[in-house]
């Protein structure tokens, strides 16, 4: 095995998470995890050991990744702890902010009369501010940021808040990009400034990306 990578275990989340409510319903988003899945593909052709954190998807492993399927935000969380220490972790999946209190055993039935539903829903554990503040911390730690306004803003103040050193921000809407999509458009913002990469298909995102990053690790920047 040759390439950039080579020597450095790379960590990433990808796809959506789903939250029961009951054995029937859950939760969900509209990730499609190919952006994720993307990036593992392309960091293990260069030589990195590759952990992909997948949640509920139907896409094929690629090649040279181990898999770690999980369901829900706190699996996601487990799952992602346990593989840590690496070197370099990419949050791409798009977990869950909120989930229900506590998930039913049974199938929750409607009453006769009931117009309106009230679920109690709690806060998930942040899993990429809590990579971004372990004590066996990654040298780069990478989020991604979903906005429909104000992108680089709010993405910058992610960055900050979460102690991240990178986040690609996509803008949500976008026509031909983003979730379902094959292409995807990103804004790549660290400290120093910002750099749009696309639109693009995700395979082509997700190497300059690691081109990107690979400069950061070679450079010493943290
Ligand atoms: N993330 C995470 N754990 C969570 C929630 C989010 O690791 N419980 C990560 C995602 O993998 C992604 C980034 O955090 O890398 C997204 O940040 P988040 O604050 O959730 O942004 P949004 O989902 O866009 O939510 P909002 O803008 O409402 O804060």
């Amino acid at each position: 095995m040759s390439g950039p990578l080579i020597g450095m275990k790379v960590v990433v989340s990808a796809g959506p998470t789903f939250e029961d409510i009951d054995p029937a319903r859950f939760l969900g988003n509209r990730s499609s995890g190919k952006m994720g899945f993307a990036i593992a593909a392309v960091a293990a052709q260069r030589g990195a050991e590759v952990v992909l954190v997948a949640g509920p998807v139907h896409l094929p492993t690629p090649e040279g990744v181990r898999r770690v399927d999980v369901r829900s935000a706190a699996q996601m969380h487990r799952a992602v702890m346990d593989a840590l220490p690496c070197d370099l972790y990419i949050g791409a999946a798009a977990v869950a902010d909120f989930t229900p209190r506590a998930p039913l055993e049974r199938k929750l039935k409607k009453q006769p009369g009931q117009d309106v539903l009230v679920l109690e829903l709690v806060r998930t554990r942040d899993i990429l501010a809590d990579v971004a503040a372990h004590p066996q911390r990654p040298a780069q730690v990478v989020g991604f940021a979903a906005e429909t306004n104000d992108v680089a803003a709010y993405a910058r103040s992610k960055l900050e808040r979460k102690g991240l050193d990178l986040i690609c921000a996509n803008q949500v809407g976008l026509p031909g990009c983003g979730f379902e999509s094959d292409d995807n458009a990103l804004l790549v913002i660290d400290a120093h400034g910002d750099r749009p990469l696309g639109p693009a298909p995700k395979h082509v995102l997700a190497a300059q990306l690691l081109d990107l990053i690979g400069q950061r690790i070679r450079g010493g920047r943290t």
